[in-house]
């Protein structure tokens, strides 16, 4: 093992040698895979027997950061997604509607990804989008009932970074000035949500705020706030490194959750919606895109052959235009019994 780990930061070495020395990175996976749960069809599509579906917008939102997707299905036995726990580097819960089944496939990613950072400090990053971001709250707290109806349906507006923003990974020190600026000055975050999370509920309760930090809040339709981002951030470096600072910030798992779409700005067009499509809005999203998949190539996961690897990728799948006047998603996978 020692050896190996020699012989690797050797090759490194080598490899970076004559360009800057001094900043040295540690290894990383530069054929990270991600998973993005898929879910039950809305009655609208059921119209043949397309059982299940994945928007076509947050695979490409992955894609674009050099990384593949593998849609995780539903329905399948355990076996299958515990191979492909073993298999990915990281998963994302999608928007939607609430279903009984994502939030039991959801459940088992969650679970896995905690308990293998605290046997074996390996990082199996998770965020959740939307829906992906209220069923973390779920799972974390442990109930599927923790939510206030809301009005905050298809509006775009700012973030208001919350003092733990700055010591976050995700709208810490290393968030581009000008991203920054966008989050908090321009309204760049699209929101699609008929519940909501509460500050005051939030930091009530103790499981949620131990968990999880709040880095931003966000003014719903009627002006009341809402938490629009979280953190449980993982610092390798500090657990590994630095005990003194690790015991200062507790263990952190790599859990993100954001409470807006950040893959809609450059991905979905149906006209007569407020979604941003601005030069900056786009930024954001490539922003929150490229921090995931940076998170993922810490994970050295993979499959165990191509052809392996092949059976699940979503190139296997092809996806369907819509249109741009009546769906949410103008191009989605559809998956069949
Ligand atoms: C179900 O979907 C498959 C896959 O596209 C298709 O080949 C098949 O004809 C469909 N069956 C019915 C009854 O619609
Ligand atoms: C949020 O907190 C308020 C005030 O304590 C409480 O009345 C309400 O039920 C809480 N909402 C949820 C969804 O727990
Ligand atoms: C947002 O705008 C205010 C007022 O124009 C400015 O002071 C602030 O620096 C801006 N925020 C960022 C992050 O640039
Ligand atoms: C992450 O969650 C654990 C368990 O609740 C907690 O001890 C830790 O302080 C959290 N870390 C952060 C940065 O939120
Ligand atoms: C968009 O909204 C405007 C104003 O309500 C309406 O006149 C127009 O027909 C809508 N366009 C479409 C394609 O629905
Ligand atoms: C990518 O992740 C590494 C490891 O967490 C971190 O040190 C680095 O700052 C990240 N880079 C960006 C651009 O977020």
């Amino acid at each position: 093992m020692m050896t190996i780990r020699l012989l690797l930061i050797i090759l490194f070495i080598t490899q970076t040698n004559g360009k800057n020395q001094k900043t040295f990175s540690p290894i990383e996976n530069s054929r990270p895979i991600i998973g993005i749960l898929t879910q039950p069809a809305s009655s609208i599509w059921q119209t043949s027997n397309r059982t299940t579906y994945l928007a076509a917008s947050y695979v490409k939102y992955v894609e674009s950061t050099g990384a593949q997707v593998v849609p995780i299905r539903m329905y399948q036995p355990i076996d299958y997604y515990l191979h492909l726990f073993n298999s990915l580097n990281g998963v994302l819960f999608p928007g939607g509607d609430f279903s009984n089944e994502y939030f039991y496939v959801a459940k088992l990613f969650y679970t896995w990804s905690l308990k293998e950072f605290d046997e074996t400090s390996k990082l199996f990053p998770v965020w959740g989008t939307c829906l992906g971001f209220e069923v973390l709250l779920m799972l974390t707290r442990s109930s599927i009932d923790i939510l206030e109806p809301c009005k905050g349906y298809d509006f775009a507006t700012e973030l208001t970074f919350m003092p733990d923003a700055a010591d976050s990974q995700l709208l810490g020190s290393s968030l581009p000035l000008n991203i920054k600026n966008a989050l908090q000055n321009d309204s760049t975050t699209a929101n699609y949500h008929n519940f909501c999370m509460r500050p005051t509920n939030f930091s009530a309760d103790p499981m949620l705020s131990t968990f999880y930090k709040m880095l931003s809040i966000s003014p719903d339709l009627e002006g009341k706030t809402f938490v629009s981002t979280i953190e449980n951030q993982s610092t390798r470096e500090y657990s590994k490194h630095n005990n003194l600072k690790s015991m200062c910030l507790g263990r952190r798992y790599p859990i993100f959750g954001v409470q807006w779409h950040p893959e809609k700005n450059g991905f979905e067009w149906r006209v007569n919606t407020t979604i941003p499509h601005t030069s900056n809005a786009v930024k954001v999203m490539q922003y929150t895109a490229n921090f995931l998949t940076n998170q993922t190539r810490q994970n050295m996961n993979h499959f165990e052959s191509i052809e392996d690897e092949t059976k699940y990728l979503i190139y296997q799948y092809t996806s369907e235009f819509t249109d741009l006047v009546e769906s949410h998603f103008q191009q989605i996978y559809f998956f069949y019994e």
